[in-house]
């Protein structure tokens, strides 16, 4: 019948998209979900006119906690299950690093969280900041472990060690312990700790920060709060300053490119999960809060972005952002863009 014509060439063009997800300020606000964010995920799985499951990953700048215990965690407050198998956070492709180094200093997050992210992530010799400190508190003249910290730290001889690369994995909780032990390695001749190197270049380690963000959308009412770019710029400020030499680092995360092309695969092998063809659908629809990285990134990637209200963008009702604009449209909230996107391609 026409209706049943009608269904079937409405379901080939929903095969032929999919969604990618920021989540600050998109799908939650830290621990809380948005409310229209469920409503959306709910009608990609399924509750919508065909019946069928729209795929969609997630693709976040945030990190510091092991893809598992993240996705756990999302799935009970989006109350959408959320696989760790379209999702990816900013140090997921870091993951290939860990063929090239073994001894890694890797910082960033809530407690030594960080470890085990870094641990499964195949890297053989990890060493957070709070390590250094209960070998050596002298290190880090500010900071006192905390009798759990003490508990959880493992101090060895550091002495002896050389590290291999620097990789700043999430937000610093201690600034200045992280900065200081950075400098350090930075400054070290070919990453032993307590050396200094002649030339400030030749023998130095590399080092390479999760993600770019200046900023991000937390539940504070006033400015969005600072996140790891900043903590990156005054790495890279303190280095010139004590060397004269621009540092040199990667940066993973969105807007730059390895993580996209880590997002196509993702994608692909969701669809094939989903829809039994391993390939990329010709319309991806990134719906980001964060003009800077989700927006620009996307619209670089000849993804269609739509940019939401909930989070970093703050512009008024009508406006797009001036510098990069999303090119699908500004939205209220997720489930407007969700919904308009479905509108255009069925
Ligand atoms: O910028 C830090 C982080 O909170 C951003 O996460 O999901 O907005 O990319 P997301
Ligand atoms: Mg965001």
């Amino acid at each position: 019948s026409q209706v049943q014509d009608i269904n079937k060439e409405k379901t080939a063009k929903a095969k032929n998209m999919a969604f990618a997800f920021d989540i600050d300020g998109v799908l939650a606000h830290g621990n809380h979900a948005i409310e229209e964010a469920k409503i959306a995920l709910k009608m990609l799985n399924g509750d919508n006119e065909l019946g069928i499951r729209i795929p969609h990953i997630l693709l976040t700048n945030g990190g510091g906690k092991t893809e598992e215990a993240r996705c756990a965690q999302l799935s009970e407050i989006l109350e959408q299950p959320i696989s760790t198998d379209q999702f990816i956070q900013s140090h997921t492709p870091m993951q290939a690093l860990a063929e090239y180094y073994e001894t890694v200093l890797v910082l960033g997050g809530e407690g030594f969280k960080i470890r085990e992210v870094a641990e499964n992530y195949g890297f053989k010799n990890v060493v957070h900041p709070k390590d250094l400190v209960a070998w050596d508190p002298t290190i880090s003249p500010w900071t006192t472990l905390t009798d759990a910290e003490r508990a959880e730290a493992k101090p060895r001889d550091f002495s002896q060690m050389k590290f291999d690369a620097i990789m700043v994995f999430a937000d610093s909780r201690d600034y200045q312990t992280d900065f200081q032990v950075i400098m350090d390695l930075l400054l070290a001749d070919d990453g032993k700790i307590m050396t200094k190197a002649k030339d400030p270049v030749a023998t130095r380690i590399p080092i390479y920060f999760s993600q770019g963000d200046l900023l991000m959308p937390t539940e504070h009412k006033g400015l969005p709060r600072l996140t790891q770019g900043a903590f990156r710029i005054s790495v890279e400020a303190q280095y010139k300053t004590l060397t004269g030499v621009d540092l040199e680092r990667v940066v993973y995360g969105k807007p730059e490119r390895a993580t996209y092309t880590y997002a196509d695969e993702v994608m692909k092998a969701w669809m094939e999960e989903l829809h039994g063809v391993a390939r990329l659908p010709d319309n991806i629809y990134m719906i980001g809060d964060n003009p800077a990285s989700d927006i620009i990134g996307g619209n670089m990637y000849g993804w269609n972005t739509c940019l939401v209200r909930t989070g970093v963008f703050q512009g008024k009702e009508g406006e797009n952002d001036p510098n990069s604009p999303a090119n699908f449209g500004v939205f209220n909230n997720v489930l407007e863009a969700v919904k308009a996107a479905i509108a255009k391609e069925l």
